[in-house]
């Protein structure tokens, strides 16, 4: 039979540790082809390869069928062969997998009781696996995060009123490992991609979260990636469990997503459960600079993707407008994007909401993009006075020397 397995490329490894040290790995030897270190490794030595095998098999017990697969499968791979169908949005398959590098836990079913993500757990002899959704949602969902601290900045959804002047903590923010993007840019993989780690209820990391909004003493409580959206029930009932432990009118409850998993209903269902603040990244208008930036290969799927993100956007500007504060972030380097495409989002934006607040980022080196040439002053406020000329009431730029509010 043919598998799919790792190999690392030795010349390109920088022996950064990050695949043996934040990721829950079985170990090379034993090599699942799960892809997460695939997705993470910044150097990009590693890539997943097909090898013809003959493999001994080993027995599980599926929602109470026996079934044989062959070993070193995940758990995702196995079900899927015996013929459990996988998709990449809730309702889309008998299970959700949109990160499939085992940080956001939507893919988990329960393995001998215990709730486990499918994209990364190895099949094991005699497992028993449960996968009926009454079954999973009688177990509270987990998924990992990490931080739990203060930010001096805020972020895209933060008011700039909240962040101007400030001279102190602006919020306290954690952050939801897995993502649905690949962005070779990504300003925070080390969470983003990371799979090992405690999996947390939505009720402790809440608690965790109301710990650091005492101790740092701030009305305002965010969660980034990451990506914060792709285990709905998750979120749902983390924003729920921070409005009750913060009953007070100060608190606000921010969420910072790259907005290509929300939807209309999602969008309705946070906001009941306690949403009053959220940033957009939009991260392009055209298909082909949505690729480039994010990674995904696949077009018609990243057209998906992008469609999504600027239906979320259109519906925050319209029918949530004045119900949820709404920031919106965009990318700017000159290697990404071009001024033209980003004067075209300002107009777009500015014909839904002129008022709204848009965040121009300065993407930097980062993670397989150590080549980018981080933006200068005098080019970040090109790019502002441009979306301003677009007809953008309300636009910040972050420049390596800080942010550049509006007016
Ligand atoms: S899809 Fe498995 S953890 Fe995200």
């Amino acid at each position: 039979m043919v598998f799919r397995i790792a190999r690392r490329n030795r010349s390109r490894c920088d022996d950064c540790g990050y695949c043996t040290t934040a990721i829950s790995c079985p170990g090379e030897e034993v090599c699942t082809g799960c892809g997460a270190c695939v997705a993470a490794c910044p150097s990009q030595a590693k890539e997943l390869v097909l090898t013809e095998e003959v493999r001994p098999e080993v027995e599980l017990t599926v929602d109470g069928q026996p079934v044989k697969v062959p070993e070193r499968l995940t758990l995702l791979q196995a079900l899927e062969q015996q013929g459990y169908t996988v998709g990449i949005f809730p309702g889309e398959g008998h299970l959700t997998a949109p990160c499939r590098t085992g940080g956001c836990w939507a893919c988990a079913v329960r393995v001998d009781g215990e709730l486990k993500p499918a994209c990364i757990t190895p099949v094991k002899d005699g497992m028993v696996v449960d996968t009926n959704p009454a079954s999973l949602a009688s177990r509270e969902p987990r998924r990992l995060v990490f931080g739990f601290s203060g930010h001096l900045v805020g972020g895209v959804g933060t008011p700039w009123e909240a962040k101007a002047g400030r001279g102190g903590w602006v919020e306290v923010a954690c952050f939801a490992a897995g993502c649905i993007l690949r962005c070779p840019t990504c300003q925070n993989w080390e969470t983003t991609f990371r799979s090992r780690g405690e999996p947390l209820t939505p009720e402790l990391a809440a608690v965790f979260l109301t710990r650091a909004r005492q101790g740092y003493e701030v009305e305002r409580m965010a969660i980034s990636g990451g990506e914060s959206t792709l285990n709905r029930r998750w979120l749902v009932e983390f924003l729920s469990h921070l409005k009750e432990f913060n009953p007070d009118p100060a608190a606000r409850l921010h969420v910072d997503t790259n907005s290509v998993y929300l939807t209309p209903d999602y969008l309705d269902e946070l906001l009941t459960a306690g949403l009053t603040d959220i940033g957009c990244d939009l991260k392009a208008l055209e298909l082909s600079t949505f690729q480039r930036i994010t990674g995904i290969r696949e077009e018609g799927f990243a057209a998906r993707l992008l469609a999504r993100a600027w239906e979320a956007v259109e519906y925050l500007l319209t029918e949530l407008w004045g119900r949820v504060f709404v920031g919106i972030g965009l990318p700017y380097n000159a290697a990404l994007i071009s001024p033209e495409e980003l004067a075209a989002i300002g107009a777009r934006l500015a014909a839904l909401q002129p008022e709204v607040q848009v965040t121009v980022l300065d993407y930097r080196p980062e993670f397989r993009r150590q080549d980018l040439v981080r933006p200068g002053t005098a080019e970040m406020l090109g790019v502002k006075r441009l979306l301003e000329r677009a007809g953008l009431k309300k636009v910040i730029c972050q420049t390596y020397r800080g942010h550049v509010g509006p007016g």
